[in-house]
């Protein structure tokens, strides 16, 4: 892989701290709703800052974000037709990364190095994905996008000062909901987890058929039985399925960005069957709860990045699902935002 040398991620690689696992994974810079034509926005993924940049034709770029001149941000550049523009010297950018105009000199024809670093893009389910690697990995399925039974409704971005697999872990974990969520999914009077299933296999790790009872499971004020399932998908993509005996059912695809091995945004697709579009902001104020109620804990775990080693934490016996998923990304390879 072609890499600044003044990069932290160079510096990852170089410590075997950045595997290729993660490396080549896809993941969230931005809602596609929130770029419009001219829109130059920052982000930061594995420790490399990065520009996003949307074309007056629509086009979304995502490159380093350094100008190879005289390595200012581009991010404070602006869009001008389909070019990105330096704040600094006005060099100007096309498509491809090529700096085709230097406006002290108009007749200079710039090198070939005089070229940003530019990253593999998609977007899909309304996201904007990047991929720092050059091995890309498929985006997991989010499976209810295309069912028109469900409402869909995209929560987050979410910051949190935590690693991306902790947001992960929380994000599968029951146990937590008597203490974090009292009254909405889970109850101090009942904090027992029962029994529950856990497969590994070559779509990421799964638990299901876990029945418990929620005070509020649905954000419709009505308690009652529920049953989850829930999968890791990759690494830093989970997702549950929630049913009510009656039918009701909530999925939500989360996909959490390493910004570094201690910070991460969480980007929550939730799909519904049981409101109609009207409702969508509740059902966001709704995870947006949830989701601070979350905060405090998650943010306090030291460290920050996930233990491999398994006797660096106890584990009890609900916490099998935890074990399976630190397991699954030992196997994998995985050692960037681990220990
Ligand atoms: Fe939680």
């Amino acid at each position: 892989m072609v890499e600044t040398k003044w990069g932290q991620q160079a510096e990852a690689l170089a410590q075997g701290r950045l595997d290729a696992v993660i490396l080549n994974d896809w993941y969230a810079i931005a809602s596609l709703a929130a770029l419009s034509p001219g829109t130059v926005q920052s982000a930061r993924v594995l420790d490399q800052d990065l520009v996003i940049w949307c074309g007056q034709d629509g086009t979304v770029q995502v490159w380093a974000d350094r100008c190879p001149h005289r390595s200012v941000r581009l991010s404070r550049g602006k869009v001008v037709a389909n070019t990105l523009v330096c704040p600094y010297h006005g060099m100007v950018y096309d498509t491809t990364g090529q700096c085709i105009q230097v406006p002290a000199h108009p007749d200079y024809v710039p090198p070939k190095q005089a070229c940003v670093r530019s990253y593999p893009v998609q977007v899909q389910y309304g996201l904007v994905f990047v991929c720092l690697g050059d091995d890309p990995s498929a985006i997991a399925p989010f499976p209810e996008w295309t069912d028109d039974q469900f409402v869909k409704a995209l929560a987050g971005p979410y910051p949190c000062q935590t690693g991306g697999y902790r947001a992960i872990e929380n994000f599968l974990d029951l146990a937590h909901f008597a203490h974090l969520h009292t009254g909405i999914l889970g109850d101090l009077e009942f904090p027992q987890v029962g029994d529950y299933a856990v497969t590994t296999d070559d779509r990421g790790v799964h638990f299901d058929d876990i029945h418990i009872w929620q005070p509020d499971p649905m954000n419709t004020g009505q308690g009652g039985f529920v049953t989850y399932a829930y999968s890791a998908f990759r690494p830093l993509t989970a997702y549950f399925r929630k049913t009510t005996p009656d039918g009701d059912c909530l999925t939500i695809w989360y996909v959490v960005t390493p910004v570094s091995e201690a910070e991460c945004i969480g980007w929550m697709w939730m799909a519904l069957n049981f409101i109609d579009a009207s409702q969508t902001d509740d059902a966001i104020a709704f995870q947006d709860k949830v989701f601070e109620q979350d905060r405090d804990s998650l943010e306090s775990h030291n460290p920050k990045r996930l233990p491999l080693d398994l006797t660096t934490e106890f584990h009890v016996p609900c916490d099998r699902g935890s074990l399976a998923y630190r397991q699954w990304l030992k196997q994998l390879g995985v050692t960037y935002g681990t220990l």
